[in-house]
């Protein structure tokens, strides 16, 4: 091969999406592998809205490796991201060493460029190191050929990034083994199998930044003992009854066990030692707003989940999502005239009875929520075939425009 063609870089892009639990992962029992006290599931978000996107560029001409994170330069060095590093890196040498024929092995020893963004901005509150460590296992794998189980190794990276790895509901079984080998995530059922299914994710405008999930559920998994009570004795059975209303799609069972589960994991982190709160005051005005509407009804119409922070995700079906975005706005005065507040999926108008605004009879809390992304269940990591959508160039150095 000519000298030239041996530096030029070999360049790869790929997508991954945000997944939100349904039943939360709270608690560690290996910190470094990242194995957790209980299994979790989730709903995986359509990345026509919310997505991570990676460009993983290697080539001999690399001194050292190095990675740029939303247009900032970040530390290599970080040891999750060295873990993920690693480990694409020993698969990859063992499917050689095995003789895979179909492997090229010449890039093995070079060093990487990792770019990446988010299409969203952090300040949503979306637990962005989920897609982005599923984008970054999922892109290196692709660089380096290795196929296969990859949620064990972006479990590494974060733990609810394993989730990331598959569209559509899936479940981290929290498996056994003390190597972790078996903690691995896993599709329960395809994003085209509930259609009708809408998610909003409601961005509460938040005063402070909120403890993290690393270190949160480490000062939980030392003090709660309602924590000890959850992974033990509630969530095996309720895991068995959240795949059940998955399959069934049964959305007021599913919007019942949501709503406890994600209620259940904010009482353990008040039950840790200090306490930790996630929910603010707005958080607890869209709980009392979904209870009042469902009650109003007389049926389960929507529900919310809350990871770490104040912002509540809503599930609900497509024919209730006109409505409840009304509802939305009305007990949550916009500062703008409502032209920005509804982002994503387009949602139609329309009018709210006076019966319901009676029904409901909350007192409106003026700019407590940002804005709405309107969204649905989506795909796992997709490639970007397009060369132009690479965010590096072939010097690989990041392209100005970020
Ligand atoms: C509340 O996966 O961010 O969102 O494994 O320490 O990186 P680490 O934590 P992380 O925790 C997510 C916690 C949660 C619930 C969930 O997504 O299941």
């Amino acid at each position: 091969m000519p000298e030239n063609n041996m530096d030029k870089p070999k360049i790869v892009t790929c997508t991954a999406p945000v997944n939100i639990a349904v039943i939360k992962y709270w608690g560690k029992r290996n910190e470094e592998l990242i194995l957790p006290i209980n299994s979790s599931l989730s709903v995986t978000l359509h990345q026509d809205q919310l997505k991570t996107t990676t460009t993983v560029a290697t080539s001999r001409s690399f001194q050292e490796d190095r990675i740029w994170l939303n247009g900032k330069e970040e530390d290599i060095t970080h040891p999750r991201l060295q873990s993920c590093l690693r480990e694409i890196r020993r698969l990859a040498r063992k499917r050689r060493n095995d003789g895979d024929p179909s492997l090229d092995s010449t890039g093995l020893s070079h060093k990487v460029h990792i770019c990446s963004v988010n299409n969203f901005p952090t300040a949503a509150g979306l637990a962005s190191s989920a897609a982005g460590f599923a984008c970054l296992v999922y892109t290196l794998a692709r660089v380096f050929g290795v196929e296969g189980e990859l949620s064990g190794i972006a479990r590494q990276g974060s733990g609810s990034a394993c989730r990331s790895m598959y569209g559509g509901f899936v479940q981290w079984i929290m498996g056994e083994k003390e190597d972790g080998k078996d903690s691995l995530a896993q599709q329960v059922e395809p994003q085209t199998h509930w259609p009708e299914l809408r998610i909003l994710v409601v961005v509460a405008s938040a005063e402070r930044k909120p403890v993290g999930s690393t270190s949160g559920m480490q000062t939980s998994v030392q003090t709660s003992c309602l924590l000890k009570h959850r992974a033990q004795s509630v969530v095996p059975e309720r895991m068995v009854e959240m795949i059940d209303a998955v399959r069934r799609k049964d959305f007021p069972a599913f919007a019942e066990l949501t709503m406890k589960d994600s209620n259940q994991f904010h009482a353990t982190c008040l039950d840790t030692y200090p306490p930790i709160f996630y929910l603010s005051s707005v958080s607890h005005q869209v709980i009392s707003l979904v209870h009042r509407y469902n009650k109003h009804y007389g049926e389960t119409r929507v529900a919310y989940t809350f990871d770490a922070g104040p912002n509540a995700v809503i599930f609900t079906l497509e024919q209730h999502v006109p409505e409840f975005v009304q509802a939305v706005q009305h007990f949550f005065p916009p500062d703008t005239n409502g032209e920005d507040f509804i982002k994503g999926l387009p949602v139609s108008h329309a009018a709210l009875s006076e019966e319901l605004k009676r029904g409901i009879g909350l007192e409106p809390m003026a700019k407590g929520i940002n804005y709405i992304i309107s969204t649905k269940a989506g795909p796992g990591p997709c490639v970007v075939e397009d060369p132009t959508q690479h965010l590096l160039l072939s010097d690989g150095l990041p392209k100005k425009t970020m």
